[in-house]
């Protein structure tokens, strides 16, 4: 039994963020964060807007392109640091606005790398064959997260939800979808809860460079371990689908698979670091712009807090 992409969907807040309105927050420049990063825009969410609600739209579009209802669904798991609630979850929060009710629903914690390790629990859950159709979500408001007067991080992160249905299948879909992490490099991107008495002291806080390093190392062998541990050539593959953290990461991640920029999904320069989010949000832009093709092979990949990091090979 394999599973299968079967719809997708995202959201992105109307706000727009830009490397200009950054250059009035913090001392900082267009030129230096293009250089950088890649990135000029970002989403920011409205105040009434939570993971769940960005969440909600896009689960939307991923039933509309599934041709599915939400009653259809076995499972729904959202991977996202950023919801309302310990408890509810953000998963049980969209069960009730999708107006479902039953199937397990609940929220995992990745960082970056939540939609791949979302995608990767869905698809073992289909090939035990405990669930036949389970709708995977990357939802993250990181924007709130960052010090505003923080340079080094304020610039970086924007909000949005990826969403993305798996169906049970008889045929590949998905070869392999797998969750490393390394837990001894944990304190270099932390993410605190709040401290009620201290509320200040739960920005995010981030070593990037040394972030930087390792995540060029461990991308670069964990995409070339996939294509080879499934048998395929680095020629084989049509698209990566990477995590949108910084242009440069990605772009030393294409190199290693020999890989042109043209066949590389990159919307970082709209959207900047979406977390969660972002490879679900990349893999819906690739759809629905008509690039990735049914029957295409690509390659999902995220680095992210943890450190985790995470992979999927897919023919769409
Ligand atoms: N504008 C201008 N200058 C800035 C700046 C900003 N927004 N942020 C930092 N700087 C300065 C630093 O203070 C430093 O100055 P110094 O040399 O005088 O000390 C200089 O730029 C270089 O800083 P450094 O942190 O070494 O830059 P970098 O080339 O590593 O780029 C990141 C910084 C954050 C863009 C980069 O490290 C990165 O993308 N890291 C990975 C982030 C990531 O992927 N995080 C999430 C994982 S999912």
């Amino acid at each position: 039994m394999y599973s299968k992409i079967l719809g997708t969907g995202s959201y992105t807040p109307e706000t727009v963020r830009t490397n200009a309105d950054l250059e009035k927050m913090v001392e900082t420049s267009d030129e230096w964060i293009v250089e950088r990063t890649g990135i000029k825009e970002r989403r920011i969410a409205g105040a009434d807007e939570t993971a769940a609600t960005m969440a909600y739209k896009a689960s939307l579009k991923a039933l509309e392109a599934a041709n599915l209802t939400a009653n259809d669904l076995d499972l729904i798991i959202v991977g996202t640091s950023t919801g309302s609630y310990a408890f509810p979850s953000v998963a049980c929060e969209l069960q009730k606005m999708l107006g479902t009710t039953g199937q397990g629903a609940f929220d995992l914690s990745a960082a970056c790398t939540g939609f791949n390790y979302a995608l990767t629990v869905a698809n073992s859950f289909i090939q035990a064959g405990n669930a036949k159709k389970v709708l995977i979500v990357g939802s993250d408001i990181m924007s709130r997260t960052c010090d505003p007067t923080d340079r080094t991080t304020i610039i970086l992160f924007g909000d949005g939800a990826g969403a993305c249905i798996l169906g049970a299948s008889e045929e590949p879909g998905v070869y392999s979808a797998n969750v490393k992490a390394d837990g001894s490099h944990s304190e270099l991107l932390k993410l605190p809860t709040i401290d009620r008495n201290n509320p200040e002291s739960s920005y995010l806080y981030m070593k990037g460079n040394e972030v930087f390093r390792i995540a060029v190392n461990t991308l670069s062998s964990l995409v070339v371990n996939t294509i080879e541990e499934n048998g395929f050539q680095k020629s084989d593959l049509k698209w990566l689908v990477p995590h949108q953290a910084n242009l440069r990461i990605i772009a030393a991640t294409a190199k290693k698979l020999g890989l042109p920029m043209e066949q590389v999904i990159v919307n970082l320069d709209k959207y900047g670091n979406t977390s969660g989010a972002s490879v679900g949000i990349a893999l819906d832009e690739g759809i629905r712009s008509g690039k990735i093709k049914r029957g295409d092979l690509i390659l999902l990949e995220s680095f992210g807090g943890g450190l985790t990091s995470a992979s999927a090979l897919i023919k769409y």
